[in-house]
């Protein structure tokens, strides 16, 4: 579409339009001028709150740009799903950054409380991993759950999430932040999966309320379940189940052949001098 054309839809001037296209290039969305117009190289996924809330209960809000949607529905403590397009300050696991360009993520925070205290959620995160392996999987989308909670295509990561903890011995407030690579960022990870590329279709408002339903059921129902499920579950996605892996973690690193998870969510490693049980760290794969 030309920039006067958008610009008489927005009742804005072309310049104005054209400044509003060069901020979007600086943040990774591609978009060709063409003789007919602007051209966008991938389509962008503008979440509608109207479709998503119809089929949602917990209560949802989209804000267009934000810092980071863990950080907001950390700091508020409220029930509810906070969806963007765009953030500043994305968080990924071990402090690590969290970056896509706007509307090439799905990106999303959920805040629930529970009546369980923090010490016995040692599973939980991982649990949401796994739940969200398999609802992708039910819309198309197959992936492998790469220890702890990354989602991962052919050894490359589609997705992560990063699970924060707020509360004491009896009651918490769970936030789980989830963000899913739709399409590539330029400049971003070259090796990433992506939803587009993988799929036939586009993604819409229903899989997003699919996977908001799937994690809320996944936290309210986590103190109900035994550790003998959750291994199971794990077990049926897990990618690492008996591949040659290295742990690097904080103090230490660990290689050997991954086993399985134990009640708490350790993941098991075989190695020289035995067994050993890790809680946190990051895993690099021996290829196969
Ligand atoms: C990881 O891969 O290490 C976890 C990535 C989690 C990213 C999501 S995007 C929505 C939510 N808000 C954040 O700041 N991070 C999570």
């Amino acid at each position: 579409m030309s920039g006067s054309d958008l610009g008489a839809i927005l009742n804005v001037s072309r310049a104005a339009i054209w400044q509003r296209v060069e901020y979007l290039k600086t943040l990774g969305v591609q978009i060709d001028a063409t003789d007919i117009g602007y051209q966008l190289k991938h389509p962008v996924y503008l979440p509608d709150l109207k479709i998503i809330q119809e089929r949602v209960s917990l209560a949802v809000d989209i804000d267009p740009e934000v810092s980071s949607t863990n950080t907001l529905v950390l700091e508020t403590r409220l029930e509810r799903c906070l969806i963007t397009l765009y953030q500043s300050k994305g968080r990924g696991r071990r402090g690590k950054q969290w970056i896509a360009a706007p509307g090439h993520a799905l990106m999303l925070s959920m805040g629930v409380w529970i009546d369980s205290g923090v010490q016995d959620l040692g599973g939980l995160s991982i649990d949401l991993g796994v739940s969200l392996t398999q609802a992708l999987k039910g819309l198309g989308v197959e992936a492998r759950l790469k220890w702890p909670n990354d989602l991962w295509v052919d050894d490359r990561k589609l997705a992560g999430v990063l699970m924060e903890l707020y509360g004491d011995q009896d009651k918490t407030f769970v936030v789980v932040g989830f963000g899913l690579n739709l399409w590539p960022t330029p400049g971003v990870d070259a090796s990433i999966a992506s939803v587009g590329d993988l799929i036939d279709r586009h993604w819409t408002d229903s899989d997003t309320a699919h996977l908001i339903n799937e994690l809320e059921r996944t936290i309210r129902s986590y103190p109900r379940q035994t550790s003998a499920d959750r291994i199971k579950r794990y077990n049926d996605v897990g990618l690492l189940n008996g591949r040659e892996v290295q742990v690097t973690g904080v103090q230490r690193s660990i290689s050997g052949i991954a086993q399985g998870i134990d009640e708490f969510g350790r993941l098991c490693i075989l190695t020289d001098s035995g067994a050993e049980y890790v809680s946190a760290g990051d895993v690099s794969v021996r290829p196969q």
